[in-house]
């Protein structure tokens, strides 16, 4: 079995995933929304010395697989520094006092894997459109080792426009859910918000120009809460749209999913499979509660870096804040 640790923002995170079938035996999260709500966003310091009281909480929980271990995995990049060693630490200690090897793992990459939780089997290649709080990317993944990123965003990702727009209606955080159900209740077509990067065929991503329209519109209209949701989360997700159609006139894909946490966006989910349907591709999503942040998808992708003997020793183990693929 493996023990794996999410620690990479506001989610505390274990999983014992066991190796020969990739069956999830245990696996507990520890949220800290509420704790940052009021802030509008992550206070890094905060979300550090929450997870060094909820880490070793749910480490009691695992006790009784550590004779059974043969690995401790660990986020270990990108994610926010202060998080990111509370869980390298723990996990540095484990590999010590339980005498098995160390696997640092990349946080994308476990949000890919989440699409194989509790599945042994893996569908590469595949093009895969990460959207998270630090990310929007499109990929096209080949293998654990082989993926190229085909468009990323040259500002703020779309999960972190999500929060922005929330914090400018003072609706908490994260953004992302709660701006998804204002907008049920929203005209989308009241806001005629512009589509970033339309006349540009770069393959890019932005949302920094997007969220200044909101900004004006919410000064214009402080009223309009549900409508500048609905308006928004069209516009943004039209340009996910708009610019992944424009990858697939170059590059074909049978086999393609969402990921992340922005991926349990049902506007988005929906958008995407009628997309799917029209290109012919097979759409593969994760299960809802394994799209934000999670250890059991470190796990999963664990055994893979297990399979190809990925180990660091101790003072190898780098924590990346920054690191794409
Ligand atoms: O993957 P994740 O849990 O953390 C990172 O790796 O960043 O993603 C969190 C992000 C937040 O920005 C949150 O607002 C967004 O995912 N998110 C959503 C939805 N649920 C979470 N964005 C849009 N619609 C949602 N339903
Ligand atoms: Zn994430």
């Amino acid at each position: 079995m493996i023990l794996s640790i999410e620690s990479s923002c506001d989610d505390s995170s274990i999983a014992i995933t066991r190796i020969s079938d990739a069956k999830l035996l245990f696996h507990k999260k520890i949220s800290q929304e509420i704790n940052h709500s009021k802030y509008g966003g992550v206070v890094p310091e905060l979300a550090a010395r929450l997870h060094a009281i909820a880490l070793p909480n749910i480490l009691e929980e695992c006790k009784k697989y550590f004779q059974d271990l043969k690995a401790v995995a660990v986020t270990n990049e990108p994610g926010l520094s202060v998080t990111l060693v509370e869980g390298v630490c723990m996990a540095k200690a484990l590999s010590i006092s339980l005498d098995i090897p160390l696997l640092p793992i990349n946080h994308l990459k476990g949000h890919i894997y989440s699409l194989f939780i509790d599945n042994p089997k893996t569908v590469f290649p595949m093009g895969v459109l990460l959207v998270s709080g630090g990310h929007t990317q499109l990929l096209h993944v080949e293998s654990y080792e082989k993926i190229e990123v085909l468009a990323t965003t040259l500002d703020d990702s779309f999960g972190e426009s999500f929060d922005k727009v929330a914090k400018m209606l003072r609706l908490g955080y994260p953004g992302g859910p709660v701006v998804e159900e204002c907008a049920k209740n929203g005209d989308e077509k009241r806001f005629d918000f512009t589509v970033p990067l339309l006349r540009t065929p770069k393959l890019a991503f932005s949302y920094s120009g997007l969220k200044n329209q909101v900004r004006l519109a919410i000064e214009e209209n402080p009223e309009a809460k549900n409508d500048i949701c609905a308006s928004f989360q069209n516009i943004a997700t039209k340009h996910l749209l708009h610019k992944l159609k424009k990858v697939l006139q170059v590059k074909k894909f049978d086999n393609f999913a969402i990921v992340g946490g922005a991926s349990a966006n049902k506007y988005l989910r929906s958008e995407i499979e009628d997309l799917c349907k029209k290109q012919n591709m097979t759409l593969h999503v994760a299960d809802l509660q394994f799209c934000s942040d999670n250890a059991a998808m470190i796990g999963r992708c664990a055994i893979e870096a297990y399979n190809l003997g990925k180990f660091a020793n101790l003072d190898e183990i780098e924590i990346n804040p920054r690191t794409n693929f």
